[in-house]
């Protein structure tokens, strides 16, 4: 049985963010989009109301779902902090990490630099944490880790660093999983410890981690009853 979300504001950040770093360059990466757009579908399909803040992707809005398309780590951060208060964030975005301190107004031109070049970069603020961290906190903030080797160690660590409730974390740089791909492999890290939540195309992945989603909010006394028929505990 699929578990209802029904009377939820859900927030999910998905894509890459693209840095500019002048009007024709930017710095982006491999995120496809696939499982945030996943996840705000499933969301939507439960009943939640999901506001979906995208970066640059190729993929058409779910039904149902509420659609913010943003460029960059800034305007994400922007766009997040507006949708709330929400009941639960989930952060699939792949956030560059990174942004040029003074992106050019004028295409850069290589004859001005000689035979290298370098970039001067600045840390762009970590949206997951600051959601995480503020007045308006959602009563579930989740995080995704993407890591090519240590995952379990970095799952655990982006946890506690970025004071979240859970952490979804997937081996990247595997063939056939992960960025651009249409399966993963995922596992979620949370207080009680590890839940595998196998393999699989993200659109299954999406409704197994909605399922704890909601099973943690529910523990929290926060989530829908299964079934809206019977009436839930009097408010005293
Ligand atoms: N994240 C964010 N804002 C950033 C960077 C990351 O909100 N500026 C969020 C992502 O949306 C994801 C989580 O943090 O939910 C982890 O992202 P990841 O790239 O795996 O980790 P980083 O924090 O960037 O750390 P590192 O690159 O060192 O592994």
């Amino acid at each position: 049985m699929t578990v209802s979300l029904g009377g939820l504001r859900i927030v999910v950040s998905a894509g890459p963010t693209f840095e500019d770093i002048d009007p024709v360059r930017f710095i982006g990466n491999r995120s496809s989009g696939k499982m945030g757009f996943a996840i705000a579908a499933a969301a939507a399909r439960r009943g939640a109301d999901v506001l979906l803040v995208a970066g640059p992707v190729a993929l058409p809005t779910p039904g149902g779902v509420q659609r913010v398309d943003v460029r960059s780590a800034a305007q994400m951060r922007e766009a997040v902090l507006a949708a709330l208060p929400a009941d639960v964030y989930i952060g699939a975005a792949a956030v560059a990490d990174f942004t040029p301190r003074f992106p050019a107004t004028h295409k850069l031109k290589k004859s001005a630099g000689g035979d290298a070049m370098l970039l001067d970069l600045v840390r762009t603020p970590d949206i997951l944490a600051q959601v995480a961290t503020q007045a308006r906190r959602p009563r579930l903030v989740v995080g995704f880790a993407a890591e090519t080797q240590d995952l379990a160690r970095s799952a655990r660590g982006k946890l506690h660093d970025k004071r979240v409730d859970m952490i979804v974390a997937n081996q990247v740089g595997v063939a056939g999983s992960g960025f651009e791909a249409d399966d993963n492999a995922l596992t979620v890290f949370d207080a009680d410890g590890s839940h595998a939540l196998g393999a699989g195309p993200k659109t299954q992945l999406a409704e197994r981690l909605l399922d704890l989603v909601h099973a943690r909010l529910q523990r929290a006394g926060a989530a829908p009853a299964p079934n809206p028929t019977i009436p839930g505990p009097t408010q005293a």
